[in-house]
């Protein structure tokens, strides 16, 4: 992208992460440092040679190597660590919210307590204020282990509940429909936990109608594959089902052979509540905002989409009324800044204060 001004606005105009993995922020710079410290023997001798991994065919040939890299992380300060350095990295790219996901089952599986996943994620989180930032956390379920195993995992956390904004689902997706998971959604919901989950990445459309009509998702994470199937669309439009896709993420996992190939704007065309996101930016090349700069690049999208896009990111977070307005507000106002008629509240200086976001619960 060659229009600086289009980077700049990127970078600068309020938006919300809500596809992220705190796993995949992990860089390989840490998990060469975090192996050596803990004595874990990596496969891989040095740095180029682990880069050179990041290769993938396909989205389990990821995984594989995304679940060898997080046995590195073993104590609270690893998990404190590696998410206040997303935070930091996010706040640089202009996220002023961020609902970050974490797979328990990951580290539980291999004898790190829930506790100390959770203590380090959320001293972390605990302070993202100091860098205006408001967040929130949902607990994943791995889809290729059972439904038996993810109803023990909600229950493990049920007595943290007030650290946690909702559930997802994610890992492999063909063969591991929604519909397994009904029960565990079910009661995650009579918990009142919020609901996503990762749909029609690799699976068919049929998958996306689960999470919606099974599990009952309020967002759909990625969601590639609604653009098979025309009455799907029409539901993702109508109910204003947000959308968290992540561009790079689907070209790195051969979602799709070519950026210019993704449906990102024929979905924004069809009245559809798409969202730009990062997924797991450590193994795919970029954070946020390189990810708005990549599908802008290719699909041409102007200034006009990019701002609907950024807009509707704030509009799906799962967020308290006041709070989303405060940062619709600062969007029209960072939105029109440059067009030559920025708001008499931004100008005078008199917006309210939103130095202490609160994380959300
Ligand atoms: N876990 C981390 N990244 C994922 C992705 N893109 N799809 C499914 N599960 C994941
Ligand atoms: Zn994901």
């Amino acid at each position: 992208m060659h229009d600086l001004s289009l980077q700049d606005f990127i970078q600068r105009i309020p938006k919300a992460e809500l596809h992220l993995h705190v796993e995949g922020t992990l860089e390989p710079e840490r998990l060469f440092q975090l192996a050596s410290q803990h004595g874990v023997q990596l496969p891989f001798d040095d740095l180029s040679a682990l880069r050179a991994a990041y290769d993938f065919r396909d989205l389990q040939s990821f995984l594989d190597l995304y679940y060898a890299g997080a046995a590195v992380l073993q104590t609270e300060a690893d998990f404190h660590d590696l998410t206040w350095a997303y935070l930091k990295r996010a706040a640089d790219d202009g996220v002023r919210h961020t609902e970050i996901f974490f797979d328990p089952q990951t580290h539980t599986q291999r004898g790190i307590a829930l506790t100390c996943v959770l203590d380090g994620i959320g001293s972390a989180l605990n302070r993202a204020s100091e860098l205006g930032l408001s967040c929130g956390l949902i607990l994943c379920f791995l889809r290729h282990l059972s439904e038996r195993e993810a109803l023990a995992t909600l229950e493990a956390a049920l007595p943290y509940k007030s650290q946690l904004l909702g559930v997802g689902l994610d890992s492999s997706e063909q063969g591991h429909p929604p519909s397994k998971f009904e029960q565990v959604f079910s009661l995650a919901r009579r918990e009142g936990l919020r609901v996503v989950a990762h749909a029609g990445e690799e699976g068919p459309p049929e998958y996306i109608w689960q999470a919606l009509d099974l599990l009952g998702a309020e967002r759909i994470d990625h969601g590639v594959r609604a653009i098979e199937d025309d009455a799907l669309m029409r539901r993702l439009a109508n109910d204003q089902i947000p959308l968290t896709m992540c561009p790079l993420s689907n070209l790195r996992l051969r979602v799709v052979d070519r950026l210019s190939d993704h449906p990102l704007r024929r979905m924004l065309d069809a009245g559809i509540k798409v969202t730009i996101n990062s997924d797991d930016p450590a193994y795919f090349g970029g954070y946020i905002a390189e990810n708005y700069r990549a599908i802008s690049d290719a699909l041409g999208l102007d200034r006009d989409a990019i701002g609907r896009i950024a807009r509707n990111s704030l509009d799906a977070a799962f967020i308290d009324d006041t709070h989303k307005a405060e940062l619709l507000a600062e969007f029209d106002a960072s939105e029109s800044q440059g067009r030559g008629h920025a708001p008499e509240r931004a100008a005078n200086g008199c917006e309210a204060d939103r130095s202490a976001p609160q994380q959300e619960s």
